[in-house]
């Protein structure tokens, strides 16, 4: 399988606390790659040095969209990465309560800067069918008209997946997308996580085991910063050191 990221040699340093060092990582394409491992283990600072909102004080960064010449992310400015085909979903939703689902939508097409903008902008009936296209696949269809801020916690955070499908992004980033979700809805991400992947490759950073068993491909353990494991998630949950230190059965 071809990769369509890979991380190399990322460091990264606040004021002389490493927060990550020596990270390398290739996510393949088509895949659900999870990020794993305890708090403060610098899961989320790894996507903000892809996503470039957070500088690596060294290693690189390369994205290969399909078909075109790979691009090197690092030292590239945030917008121009998700315009190359790489989104990313923040842990907090970050929908528009007052705004209806569809309009939401509209406010996430291609080249829309502000909300009075997009809620005047009379869409074309390609974009409509976009935008339908992309409400159906994380099953909010029947809720366009609806506001956003009725939407339940779990569809709050599946309107922000649609979103982000709508910039026909090559790679989806996720942070902890299952968070104060139930079981229900959970697994119910899980779906529609392994449907997006047929067109978009997905990282996931995650807590929940039993979510990251329903969807991962392939994770990743980090710890302290640093690469502990890799591989399926059976073969990084039945390592020892990722008991030791991630299921805190024994460890230091
Ligand atoms: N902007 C920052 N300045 C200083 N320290 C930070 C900053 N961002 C993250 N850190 C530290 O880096 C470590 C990794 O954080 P983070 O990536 O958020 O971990 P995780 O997402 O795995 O819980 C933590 O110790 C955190 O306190
Ligand atoms: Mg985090």
């Amino acid at each position: 399988m071809a990769a369509v990221l890979k991380i190399e040699h990322i460091g990264v340093e606040f004021d002389g606390f490493h927060a990550l060092t020596d990270v390398s990582i290739s996510v393949e394409r088509n895949s659900i790659h999870c990020f794993i491992g305890p708090n403060g283990a610098g899961k989320t600072t790894l996507l903000d040095i892809i996503c470039a909102k957070t500088k690596p004080t060294g290693g690189i960064v390369t994205f290969y969209p399909l078909g075109k010449e790979a691009i090197t992310l690092t030292g590239m400015k945030e917008h121009r990465i998700v315009n190359a085909g790489v989104g990313r979903k923040f842990q907090v939703p970050s929908v528009f309560v007052n705004l209806s689902v569809y309009d939401n939508m509209v406010l996430s097409l291609k080249g829309h800067k502000g909300v009075l903008e997009s809620i005047f902008y009379r869409s074309t009936s390609a974009e409509r069918d976009a935008i339908d296209a992309a409400l159906t696949r994380v099953g909010l269809e029947t809720r366009k008209d609806d506001k956003a801020g009725t939407l339940a916690h779990g569809q709050k955070q599946w309107l922000e997946i649609a979103m982000q499908l709508l910039q026909g992004p090559e790679l989806i980033m996720l942070d902890e997308p299952a968070a104060g979700m139930g079981e229900a809805e959970t697994f119910k991400t899980g779906e529609i996580l392994a449907e997006v992947k047929s067109a978009c490759s997905v990282i996931v950073v995650e807590h929940d085991m039993a979510f990251v068993k329903q969807i991962a491909d392939r994770a990743t353990v980090l710890h302290e910063g640093k690469v502990l494991a890799e591989g399926s998630v059976d073969e990084v949950l039945s390592n020892e050191t990722v008991q030791a230190v991630y299921l805190g059965r024994g460890g230091e």
